[in-house]
Parts: C-alpha cells; sequence; structure tokens
C-alpha cells in the first residue's frame, strides 16, 4: 500500500522520542462509541495492575472522556515546570486531556488549533523522568481518521495501534477504514479488541446481542491477533462514570480477566 500522500509530502514530522517513555500505542477504532475510552481505561488499569508505569493522552479535544474514567473529572490547571505541564495523576495513571483545561466547557476550536493542542498535550506535557519513567503512553483516539489521527502519527512514533471494535458491520466497517489508515502511516496494527462481544446472563449464558465474527475477521484480513472479546457489563460503565478502576473493583469478573490477559499480550 502507498504511503498517505500528507506524509509523501511530510512537511512537519517529528518522531524525535518522548524523554523517558518505552512505548507509545494508540486506541483507536473509527467508528464512535464502540468503546475507545473505555477500552483505554481499563487497560491502563490492568497494565498498571502488571507493575507497568503508565500514561494516557486524551486526543478527543471535542469530547474528552479519560478525566472523568479515572476520577480526574474536576477543573486542575496542570502545573507547569520549566514550561512543561505536569500531568495529574489516577490511580497511578498520568492523563493530559482538553477537559483538564478546558473544565466542563465545550472546546470551541478550529482544526489548526486541534492539532496544537495534540502536539502540545505529547511533546509538552512532563510524561516521564529518568526516575520515573513511562512503560506506555496510551492515546485515546477520536472517531474517525483525520487531522488528530494524522497529526498523532506525524508528531510521534507510534509503536502500535489497537483497534477496537463491536461485532457488528456498521463498526466493522469504520474500524477496517481505520487499520488501513493506520497501515499508511506505517503504525503496526497490535491486535483487535472486539468490545460488547456478548452479554451473560445471571445463569452463565453468552448472548451474542450485535451478532458475531466481526472481531475476528478484522484481525484475520490484518493479519493481526485478536487480543480479547470483551462481554455488556453493566459495572464497566458505572465504573467509568465513576472515575472508579474496574479491573481492581470487579477483578474476578469475565471483563477484568479479559483485560489481564490483553495487557500480558502487549506488555511482552
Ligand atoms: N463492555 C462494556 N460493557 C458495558 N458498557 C460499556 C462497555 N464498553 C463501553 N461501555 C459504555 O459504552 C459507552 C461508550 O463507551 P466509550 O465512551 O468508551 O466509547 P468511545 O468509543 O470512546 O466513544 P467516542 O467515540 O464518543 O469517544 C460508555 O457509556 C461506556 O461506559
Ligand atoms: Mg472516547
Amino acid at each position: 500500500m502507498k504511503p498517505a500522500p500528507e506524509l509523501q509530502r511530510a512537511p512537519n514530522i517529528n518522531h524525535t522520542p518522548i524523554a523517558h517513555v518505552a512505548r507509545i500505542i494508540a486506541v483507536a477504532s473509527g467508528k464512535g462509541g464502540v468503546g475507545k475510552s473505555t477500552v483505554t481505561t481499563n487497560l491502563a488499569h490492568a497494565l498498571t495492575r502488571a507493575g507497568k508505569r503508565v500514561g494516557i493522552l486524551d486526543a478527543d479535544i471535542y469530547g474528552p472522556s479519560i478525566p472523568r474514567m479515572l476520577g480526574l473529572e474536576t477543573y486542575i490547571t496542570p502545573e507547569i515546570i520549566d514550561g512543561m505541564m505536569v500531568p495529574p495523576v489516577a490511580h497511578g495513571i498520568r492523563a493530559m486531556s482538553m477537559s483538564l483545561v478546558t473544565g466542563d466547557q465545550a472546546a470551541v476550536l478550529r482544526a489548526p488549533m486541534i492539532t496544537k493542542a495534540l502536539v502540545q498535550f505529547l511533546r509538552l506535557t512532563r510524561w516521564a523522568t529518568a526516575e520515573a519513567p513511562l512503560d506506555f503512553l496510551l492515546v485515546d483516539l477520536p472517531p474517525g481518521t483525520g487531522d488528530v489521527t494524522l497529526s498523532l502519527a506525524q508528531n510521534c512514533k507510534l509503536d502500535g495501534l489497537v483497534l477496537v471494535s463491536t461485532p457488528q458491520e456498521v463498526a466493522v466497517i469504520d474500524a477496517d477504514k481505520c487499520a488501513v489508515a493506520f497501515h499508511k502511516l506505517h503504525v503496526k496494527l497490535l491486535g483487535v479488541v472486539e468490545n460488547m462481544s456478548y452479554f451473560i446472563d445471571p445463569h452463565g449464558t453468552p448472548h451474542h446481542l450485535f451478532g458475531q465474527g466481526g472481531g475476528a475477521k478484522l484481525a484475520e484480513k490484518f493479519h493481526a491477533p485478536l487480543l480479547g472479546q470483551l462481554p455488556l457489563d453493566a459495572n464497566v460503565g458505572v465504573c467509568a462514570d465513576n472515575g472508579e478502576n474496574f479491573v481492581a473493583s470487579y477483578a474476578d469478573s469475565v471483563a477484568a480477566r479479559i483485560y489481564e490477559e490483553i495487557a500480558d499480550n502487549l506488555a511482552v
């Protein structure tokens, strides 16, 4: 596949490493509402439980969810040290997000400002130090494959993509486009996470409410592993809304165990 024309012209590529950050992984789906932010947050929890140091860059500038999901909802102006923003920490996870800057206000910004904000979060945040390096910086992307995706790929060297989809065809079609876009940007697909795959009733029987096979189809097409198939679980939503650590609070649940497996697979 030919690289995207935007990168062929390559005006502003900055792939210099971010100091003391070992791996930068994008979490994307193409489609909205399939669980990117939820997967990012719970993967961060699972990686943290596995002893990794993790940060989350909330690249969804118009619809930031990460502070709420981490329990950082309140307006915090990040401290500035030597011209660098110090990311607040929740559950051991360092995070940077537009909603830490704007509070509850909507970010009313044109595209060039979005890119500027993203680059500042990426490059003007003190993500790590020699004493406290980061093993993973997870980037929670907005839906679509627009400006933010391009700017991210141009402004850091991504170590991989975790593609999130639900089993439904409408989600799979968008996830497919997203995988192709990242391929054009030379970003490796680390694997597919199928979210909301099934619902387990009180008798333990799984029900595939949104069909079956979407995640497997994507994994097969792009020669990447199917990292996990996460069930619908009301506690996932409740924890996300309350900024609670689902993986720790419901450690025996099917979903938490799958998150831990995915984290183990990514951490190797
Ligand atoms: N496995 C799950 N079980 C139950 N609820 C879930 C699950 N995964 C996600 N949710 C809920 O679905 C909603 C959408 O999830 P989320 O915000 O993570 O999606 P998104 O892909 O990041 O959306 P957007 O495209 O708007 O950024 C949230 O309310 C979340 O709590
Ligand atoms: Mg989101």
